[in-house]
């Protein structure tokens, strides 16, 4: 098996609705989930890219969250019509998507 050249994470928690930190899972990101899937296939890139689902990954309020490492990007409010957007310019031509980017004053 090949090692992948990028791997995304996308936060797929979902907490009962009302609850105050709200989640990922109720802001579509399983439909984020699956549109990634299948634009990794449709792009040729199995084996090129992985994806994984993650629990919890802390900026909830900034949901859906997608994580794509070894860059260190984290993405935020991220809808389904994003994912073309994130597959094309950052996984294939290599250049993050600055718009979507979780600001770095966030960080603290
Ligand atoms: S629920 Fe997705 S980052 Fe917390």
């Amino acid at each position: 098996m090949p090692k992948p050249a990028y791997h995304i994470f996308v936060c797929t928690n979902e907490r009962p609705p009302g609850h105050p930190k709200g989640s990922c899972g109720h802001k579509g990101a399983r439909s984020i989930l699956e549109k990634i899937d299948m634009g990794i296939e449709q792009r040729g890139l199995f084996g090129k890219v992985f994806l994984t689902t993650a629990s919890c990954m802390g900026p909830c309020s900034m949901g859906s969250v997608v994580v794509v490492y070894p860059d260190g990007v984290w993405y935020r409010e991220v809808k389904p019509e994003d994912v073309d957007e994130i597959l094309d310019q950052h996984i294939v031509q290599g250049k993050r998507v600055e718009r979507l980017e979780i600001p770095e004053a966030m960080w603290g």
